[in-house]
């Protein structure tokens, strides 16, 4: 039995099998080749394509359709659970077409139903079906897919058809260049999938020539393999923007893909900027003349009406291509099903915490968040090579998030996560030992204490810590050639409390005020946001052509201002990014260099350093702090050892 929830559940080859049963549908139409079968929709959210393409493909195959007109008049209404639904459900048909406004519901579906599952959009997350369509519109205007290039456009934040298109056009080596409205940019973590898993790199783009048809300008390239990796500069260099730009006059547009504003995923208030339509201006330019304009409809009013009556508009052929292919994916499943055929075997560094307490999706749209009782939480682990972060990648909607605090179950202690512990923890991991909690408060309340550390010393008191922010400030104000475009951008979260300190004693020295603002690498949804001058009218932070400084607490590997230096560039295009640290450990694997350092502090990498700022709470003084790690692993074979002789005193007060 074979579920269609992401792209990625279908290989290239497979996709080419259908679009090939797609070619031949009116043989489909005459074999009837689902004369037996009953196809079950059920649409949690509005649709008129999806829906109405997938019925009308069942009934041409031969099958019947069993629907509800609206879920919200189901037993869902009466607070049944995804996973009964389709458990019953699946009793009554031989495939199961879902729409949820959850990320993650339908795989959570899929995991309780006992026939295929297919997904016709999960939340902010994929659209898979929507994306067979969509390359076999390409392919059929365009003969191929392989080294087109094709602008996405739009809310490609909310965007789910976006997701699983940009994923589907890397993987059969299409150049993607996106053109997102202010605040709708990529989400990290698809970018990430792109440059992990596909091979592709970023690079910002000169968009001059897509500005004049499009109302926003911020473009990105993403391209396989290409010399033009992200630049990991800190002072944005002009012979790389010539370069850039030179990219980007050879770049032949294949493709628009135009996207609606999803407002029923957007916050009020928020994303309140410019949208970008396709004009008249487009239909005009001679360089534009082979390009086709897509568009998974409905549409608002992102397309000129002009574009209706122009043969390069092809979103209404796009729409009509739905029945075609979903013809051909249903018989396709209906294909594998008989043969016995199985989903492909899941990753093999699956993480399941094997306390009931643990760590929890970030994104709150996640069905593992919303509806615990039918998702149960896993996570695909990824460890980026020597010195990298433990991420997590949510199983349902691929979200990512830094490992915070691991413990080990035997022992019941837990300690912040730190590379030195990479070996430990890949035991724990091995014996399914390793518990990870979000945070210290779910680690004490899972029963959990601290591992103790040894020989801490402290290398930056408060007095100094006040001094190194007071000198930093001056030389930044010294250093900034536009003080009143400055933004201070912290990381979150010890560099966001720093950038914070820094705006205030600017403040202090010239006399006026500064915006602040903070970048969550590994968090929540809002990437980068505002967090001074917190007026709710005030739009989305603006980082075009302003100065940055980039402020984080300690600098060791590189890696995070890698990451948050991607997010700037992928939000806008700064007129230069400066670093500022408190504390550099002097060891990287990656080239940054910071332009203002507190106190250099050459450190190994079995040593921490814990930089502790005076926040909220009062009586709390700065303070750095160095120490070596005593070996959890030692630590926890000693203490069940102690356990098993009997004594009930724990190793370490
Ligand atoms: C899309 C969807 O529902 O995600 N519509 C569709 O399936 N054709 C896009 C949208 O709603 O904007």
């Amino acid at each position: 039995m074979r579920h269609l929830i992401s792209i990625a559940d279908l290989t290239n080859a497979e996709i080419e099998e259908i679009f090939a049963l797609a070619d031949d549908a009116e043989k489909l139409r005459k074999e009837k080749p689902a004369r037996d079968c009953i196809m079950a929709t059920l649409f949690y959210e509005p649709s008129t394509r999806t829906r109405l393409s997938f019925e009308s493909a069942m009934h041409r195959l031969g099958g019947g359709v069993i629907s509800c007109a609206d879920m919200r008049t189901s037993s869902a209404a009466k607070g049944e659970s995804l996973a009964d639904t389709a458990k019953v459900v699946s009793s009554y048909a031989d495939v199961l077409v879902a729409r949820h406004h959850w990320d993650g519901a339908v795989r959570a579906m899929a995991e309780h139903a006992d026939v295929p599952a297919v997904n016709a959009g999960d939340g902010r997350h994929e659209h898979p079906t929507q994306t067979l369509c969509d390359l076999y519109t390409l392919r059929k205007e365009k003969g191929q897919l392989k080294g087109l290039t094709v602008v996405v456009c739009g809310d490609l934040k909310n965007g789910r058809t976006i997701h699983s298109l940009v994923y589907a056009l890397a993987r059969f080596g299409a150049n993607v260049v996106t053109l997102a409205a202010a605040g709708m940019e990529l989400p990290h973590y698809v970018v990430e999938r792109m440059e992990s898993e596909y091979g592709y790199s970023l690079s910002p783009l000169v968009a001059n020539e897509l500005s004049a048809v499009v109302t926003e300008t911020d473009a990105l390239y993403l391209t396989p393999k290409q010399p033009h990796q992200l630049a990991l500069f800190t002072q944005l260099d002009r012979a790389i923007q010539l370069r850039l730009g030179t990219i980007a006059s050879q770049l032949c547009y294949d493709a628009f893909y135009m996207t609606r504003k999803q407002k029923e995923r957007i916050k009020e208030g928020a994303a309140a900027g410019n949208y970008p339509t396709l004009g008249d201006d487009f239909l005009r330019a001679t360089r534009f003349k082979d390009t086709v304009v897509m568009h998974p409809l409905p549409r608002v009013d992102e397309l000129s009406p002009e574009l209706d009556r122009d043969k390069r508009g092809i979103y209404f052929k796009q729409a009509a291509y739905g029945v075609p292919v979903r013809m051909a994916l249903l018989k396709f499943l209906f294909d594998q099903a008989e043969v016995g055929l199985r989903q492909p075997a899941a990753p093999s560094s699956l993480y399941r915490s094997p306390e009931s307490l643990g760590p929890h999706c970030i994104n709150p749209n996640c069905v593992t968040v919303t509806e615990t009782a039918s998702a149960q939480r896993r996570y695909e682990i990824l460890s980026g090579g020597p010195g990298a972060a433990l991420i997590l990648s949510c199983v349902y909607c691929d979200h990512r998030f830094k490992v915070q605090f691991v413990g080990d179950v035997q022992a019941k202690r837990y300690c912040a996560y730190d590379i030195s512990l990479r070996a430990t923890v890949g035991e724990w991991l091995a014996k399914n030992e390793l518990a990870v909690f979000n945070s210290i408060k779910e680690a004490e309340e899972a029963g959990y204490e601290p591992y103790k550390t040894s020989g801490q010393r402290v290398v930056m008191t408060d007095g100094e810590i006040q001094a190194a922010v007071t000198v930093m400030s001056s030389e930044i104000l010294n250093e900034c050639q536009d003080t009143d475009g400055l933004l201070l951008l912290g990381i979150r979260t010890q560099g966001s409390v720093l950038a914070q300190r820094i705006a205030a004693e600017l403040e202090r020295q010239n006399t006026r005020k500064y915006e602040v603002g903070e970048i969550d690498i590994y968090g929540s949804d809002e990437e980068i946001r505002r967090i001074s001058l917190a007026d709710p009218d005030a739009g989305p932070l603006n980082l075009r052509d302003r100065e940055i400084v980039l402020v984080d607490d300690v600098i060791y590997t590189g890696r995070t201002i890698k990451d948050a230096l991607s997010i700037i560039f992928r939000a806008a295009r700064p007129r230069m990014v400066r670093l500022a640290v408190l504390i550099d450990r002097g060891h990287r694997e990656i080239p940054v260099k910071p332009n203002f350092v507190g106190k250099h502090i050459p450190s190994s990498e079995r040593e921490r350093v814990r930089v502790r700022l005076r926040g909220r709470e009062p009586g709390v003084k700065d303070e750095a702090l160095i120490y070596s790690i005593t070996s959890p692993s030692a630590n926890a074979s000693s203490l069940r050892s102690r356990k098993n002789a009997g004594q009930t005193q724990a190793a370490e007060g």
